[in-house]
Protein backbone atom coordinates (compact mmCIF):
# COMPACT_ATOMS: atom_id res chain seq x y z
CA UNK A 1 0.00 0.00 0.00
CA UNK A 2 1.27 3.40 -0.71
CA UNK A 3 0.16 6.36 1.51
CA UNK A 4 1.93 9.30 2.81
CA UNK A 5 0.71 7.69 6.50
CA UNK A 6 1.80 4.12 5.62
CA UNK A 7 4.76 5.55 4.19
CA UNK A 8 5.50 7.01 7.67
CA UNK A 9 4.43 4.65 9.82
CA UNK A 10 6.69 1.73 7.82
CA UNK A 11 10.23 4.64 8.17
CA UNK A 12 9.33 4.90 11.82
CA UNK A 13 11.34 1.97 13.80
CA UNK A 14 13.49 1.99 16.92
CA UNK A 15 16.43 3.11 17.38
CA UNK A 16 19.75 1.19 19.11
CA UNK A 17 22.44 3.90 18.74
CA UNK A 18 22.09 7.68 18.25
CA UNK A 19 24.38 10.31 16.86
CA UNK A 20 25.53 12.05 19.40
CA UNK A 21 26.02 15.12 17.57
CA UNK A 22 22.69 15.31 16.37
CA UNK A 23 19.87 17.68 17.96
CA UNK A 24 16.55 17.23 17.90
CA UNK A 25 15.29 21.58 16.29
CA UNK A 26 13.31 23.78 18.68
CA UNK A 27 10.61 24.45 16.06
CA UNK A 28 10.21 20.74 15.95
CA UNK A 29 10.16 20.08 19.75
CA UNK A 30 7.17 22.61 19.96
CA UNK A 31 5.73 20.61 17.59
CA UNK A 32 5.80 17.47 19.33
CA UNK A 33 4.73 18.90 23.10
CA UNK A 34 1.71 20.17 21.35
CA UNK A 35 1.18 17.02 19.97
CA UNK A 36 1.51 15.54 23.23
CA UNK A 37 -0.50 18.04 24.62
CA UNK A 38 -3.60 17.22 21.98
CA UNK A 39 -3.49 13.29 22.81
CA UNK A 40 -6.49 12.20 23.89
CA UNK A 41 -7.17 10.00 26.93
CA UNK A 42 -10.47 8.49 28.34
CA UNK A 43 -13.26 11.54 29.72
CA UNK A 44 -10.70 13.95 28.91
CA UNK A 45 -8.85 13.55 32.13
CA UNK A 46 -5.16 13.66 31.35
CA UNK A 47 -4.12 12.23 34.44
CA UNK A 48 -0.40 12.76 32.64
CA UNK A 49 2.91 15.46 33.06
CA UNK A 50 5.61 14.86 30.22
CA UNK A 51 8.84 15.77 31.28
CA UNK A 52 11.72 16.68 29.04
CA UNK A 53 15.19 15.54 29.39
CA UNK A 54 17.67 18.12 27.67
CA UNK A 55 19.92 19.76 29.68
CA UNK A 56 23.41 17.43 30.36
CA UNK A 57 22.49 18.08 34.14
CA UNK A 58 19.25 16.09 33.84
CA UNK A 59 20.51 13.71 31.33
CA UNK A 60 22.91 13.00 33.86
CA UNK A 61 20.52 12.32 36.39
CA UNK A 62 18.37 10.59 34.22
CA UNK A 63 21.23 8.09 33.18
CA UNK A 64 21.90 7.21 37.15
CA UNK A 65 18.64 6.07 37.42
CA UNK A 66 19.49 3.32 35.33
CA UNK A 67 22.21 1.95 38.11
CA UNK A 68 20.33 -1.28 39.13
CA UNK A 69 18.61 -2.51 36.24
CA UNK A 70 17.75 -1.93 32.24
CA UNK A 71 21.37 -1.12 31.03
CA UNK A 72 20.95 -2.10 27.76
CA UNK A 73 18.42 1.60 27.30
CA UNK A 74 21.35 3.54 29.58
CA UNK A 75 23.83 4.57 26.58
CA UNK A 76 20.71 6.51 24.43
CA UNK A 77 20.09 8.70 27.91
CA UNK A 78 23.36 10.92 27.09
CA UNK A 79 23.24 10.17 22.98
CA UNK A 80 19.67 10.92 22.17
CA UNK A 81 18.98 14.64 21.88
CA UNK A 82 15.82 14.32 24.20
CA UNK A 83 14.46 11.93 26.68
CA UNK A 84 10.70 12.17 27.67
CA UNK A 85 8.92 10.94 30.49
CA UNK A 86 5.61 9.88 30.76
CA UNK A 87 4.28 9.85 34.21
CA UNK A 88 0.81 9.20 35.38
CA UNK A 89 -1.32 10.40 38.27
CA UNK A 90 -1.76 6.97 40.82
CA UNK A 91 -4.24 8.83 42.84
CA UNK A 92 -6.76 10.58 40.14
CA UNK A 93 -9.20 12.48 42.07
CA UNK A 94 -12.34 14.68 42.17
CA UNK A 95 -10.26 17.90 42.13
CA UNK A 96 -7.68 16.88 39.27
CA UNK A 97 -11.12 16.39 37.03
CA UNK A 98 -11.99 19.73 38.29
CA UNK A 99 -9.05 21.32 37.10
CA UNK A 100 -10.32 19.68 33.61
CA UNK A 101 -14.00 21.18 33.71
CA UNK A 102 -12.75 24.70 34.53
CA UNK A 103 -10.45 24.76 31.71
CA UNK A 104 -13.34 23.26 29.47
CA UNK A 105 -15.33 26.29 30.52
CA UNK A 106 -12.28 28.85 29.74
CA UNK A 107 -12.02 27.12 26.21
CA UNK A 108 -16.03 27.76 26.22
CA UNK A 109 -16.53 24.06 25.61
CA UNK A 110 -19.12 24.12 28.34
CA UNK A 111 -20.88 26.64 30.65
CA UNK A 112 -21.05 27.56 33.80
CA UNK A 113 -23.53 26.60 34.67
CA UNK A 114 -23.17 22.65 33.53
CA UNK A 115 -20.31 22.15 35.79
CA UNK A 116 -22.09 19.64 37.75
CA UNK A 117 -23.16 17.70 35.16
CA UNK A 118 -19.97 17.49 33.52
CA UNK A 119 -19.13 15.79 36.81
CA UNK A 120 -21.28 12.73 35.33
CA UNK A 121 -18.29 11.65 33.67
CA UNK A 122 -16.24 11.55 36.66
CA UNK A 123 -18.06 7.95 37.22
CA UNK A 124 -15.65 6.60 34.98
CA UNK A 125 -12.98 7.19 37.42
CA UNK A 126 -15.03 5.72 40.08
CA UNK A 127 -14.92 2.25 38.16
CA UNK A 128 -11.18 2.39 37.71
CA UNK A 129 -10.76 3.21 41.37
CA UNK A 130 -9.76 0.76 44.04
CA UNK A 131 -10.35 0.72 47.26
CA UNK A 132 -7.42 3.37 48.81
CA UNK A 133 -7.96 5.23 45.76
CA UNK A 134 -5.37 4.05 43.11
CA UNK A 135 -5.92 4.36 39.97
CA UNK A 136 -2.98 3.54 38.22
CA UNK A 137 -3.93 1.05 35.76
CA UNK A 138 -6.46 3.49 34.01
CA UNK A 139 -4.02 6.65 34.37
CA UNK A 140 -0.86 4.69 32.77
CA UNK A 141 -2.92 3.55 29.93
CA UNK A 142 -3.68 6.82 29.35
CA UNK A 143 0.15 7.59 28.85
CA UNK A 144 1.00 5.57 26.51
CA UNK A 145 -2.18 7.05 24.28
CA UNK A 146 -0.11 10.16 24.49
CA UNK A 147 2.97 7.63 23.80
CA UNK A 148 1.22 6.08 20.56
CA UNK A 149 0.60 9.80 19.31
CA UNK A 150 3.95 10.84 19.83
CA UNK A 151 5.17 8.03 17.77
CA UNK A 152 3.19 8.76 15.08
CA UNK A 153 3.90 12.62 15.32
CA UNK A 154 7.93 11.77 15.36
CA UNK A 155 7.57 9.13 12.12
CA UNK A 156 5.68 12.58 10.10
CA UNK A 157 8.57 14.90 11.27
CA UNK A 158 11.40 12.04 10.24
CA UNK A 159 12.52 12.25 14.16
CA UNK A 160 14.18 8.98 15.56
CA UNK A 161 12.48 7.93 18.84
CA UNK A 162 13.19 4.59 21.18
CA UNK A 163 10.20 3.59 23.33
CA UNK A 164 11.37 2.71 26.87
CA UNK A 165 9.74 0.49 29.42
CA UNK A 166 13.25 -0.44 30.24
CA UNK A 167 13.56 1.80 32.60
CA UNK A 168 13.46 1.59 36.83
CA UNK A 169 10.64 3.72 37.58
CA UNK A 170 11.61 3.81 41.34
CA UNK A 171 15.07 5.12 41.08
CA UNK A 172 13.17 7.27 38.52
CA UNK A 173 10.33 8.16 41.55
CA UNK A 174 13.44 8.87 43.64
CA UNK A 175 15.77 11.34 41.31
CA UNK A 176 12.70 13.29 40.09
CA UNK A 177 10.79 13.33 43.33
CA UNK A 178 10.36 16.61 43.00
CA UNK A 179 9.40 17.40 39.60
CA UNK A 180 6.82 13.97 39.61
CA UNK A 181 5.34 15.93 42.49
CA UNK A 182 3.62 12.52 43.23
CA UNK A 183 3.17 11.00 39.69
CA UNK A 184 5.28 7.31 38.69
CA UNK A 185 7.39 6.89 35.23
CA UNK A 186 6.58 4.09 33.76
CA UNK A 187 7.50 4.35 30.30
CA UNK A 188 9.85 6.71 28.81
CA UNK A 189 11.11 7.80 24.97
CA UNK A 190 14.20 8.65 23.84
CA UNK A 191 14.37 11.38 20.74
CA UNK A 192 17.18 12.09 18.20
CA UNK A 193 18.71 10.68 15.15
CA UNK A 194 19.93 7.41 14.73
CA UNK A 195 23.75 6.81 14.11
CA UNK A 196 24.53 6.24 10.65
CA UNK A 197 27.71 3.22 11.14
CA UNK A 198 26.23 1.66 14.38
CA UNK A 199 22.53 1.32 14.53
CA UNK A 200 22.00 -2.15 13.85
CA UNK A 201 18.23 -1.75 14.07
CA UNK A 202 17.54 0.18 11.06
CA UNK A 203 18.69 -1.64 7.94
CA UNK A 204 16.42 -4.53 9.29
CA UNK A 205 12.96 -4.99 7.60
CA UNK A 206 9.68 -3.79 9.02
CA UNK A 207 8.02 -6.88 10.31
CA UNK A 208 4.57 -7.40 11.88
CA UNK A 209 1.99 -9.92 12.26
CA UNK A 210 -0.42 -10.27 8.62
CA UNK A 211 -3.86 -8.49 8.73
CA UNK A 212 -5.32 -11.23 8.55
CA UNK A 213 -3.67 -12.75 11.99
CA UNK A 214 -4.89 -9.11 13.53
CA UNK A 215 -8.18 -8.10 12.16
CA UNK A 216 -11.31 -8.65 11.62
CA UNK A 217 -13.89 -6.88 9.49
CA UNK A 218 -17.05 -8.24 10.55
C1 LIG B 1 5.67 0.59 25.26
C2 LIG B 1 6.93 0.17 24.59
C3 LIG B 1 8.05 -0.11 25.34
C4 LIG B 1 9.26 -0.46 24.73
N1 LIG B 1 10.38 -0.64 25.49
C5 LIG B 1 11.58 -0.78 24.87
C6 LIG B 1 12.80 -0.76 25.60
O1 LIG B 1 12.82 -0.63 26.82
N2 LIG B 1 13.97 -0.85 24.90
C7 LIG B 1 14.01 -0.98 23.54
O2 LIG B 1 15.10 -1.06 22.96
N3 LIG B 1 12.86 -1.03 22.83
C8 LIG B 1 11.66 -0.91 23.45
N4 LIG B 1 10.50 -0.88 22.72
C9 LIG B 1 10.57 -1.05 21.25
C10 LIG B 1 9.82 -2.26 20.74
O3 LIG B 1 10.56 -3.42 20.97
C11 LIG B 1 9.54 -2.03 19.25
O4 LIG B 1 8.69 -0.92 19.11
C12 LIG B 1 8.92 -3.22 18.57
O5 LIG B 1 9.81 -4.30 18.54
C13 LIG B 1 8.50 -2.87 17.16
O6 LIG B 1 9.61 -2.45 16.40
P1 LIG B 1 9.70 -1.03 15.69
O7 LIG B 1 9.39 0.03 16.72
O8 LIG B 1 11.14 -0.95 15.24
O9 LIG B 1 8.73 -1.01 14.57
C14 LIG B 1 9.30 -0.55 23.33
C15 LIG B 1 8.17 -0.26 22.57
C16 LIG B 1 7.01 0.13 23.19
C17 LIG B 1 5.82 0.50 22.33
Amino acid sequence: MTHPIINDLKKRYTTKKYDPNLRVSQPDLMVIIEAMRLSSSSINSQPWKFIIIESDAAKQRMHDTFANNFQFNQPHIKTASHIILFAHNPYYKRENYAQVIEQDIKNQRLQEDQREQAFGAYAFVDLNTDETGNNAPWTKAQTYLALGNTLHTLARLGIDSTAMEGIDSDLISKEFAIELDGYQCGVALAIGYHHKEQDYNQPLPKSRLTTEQVVQIL
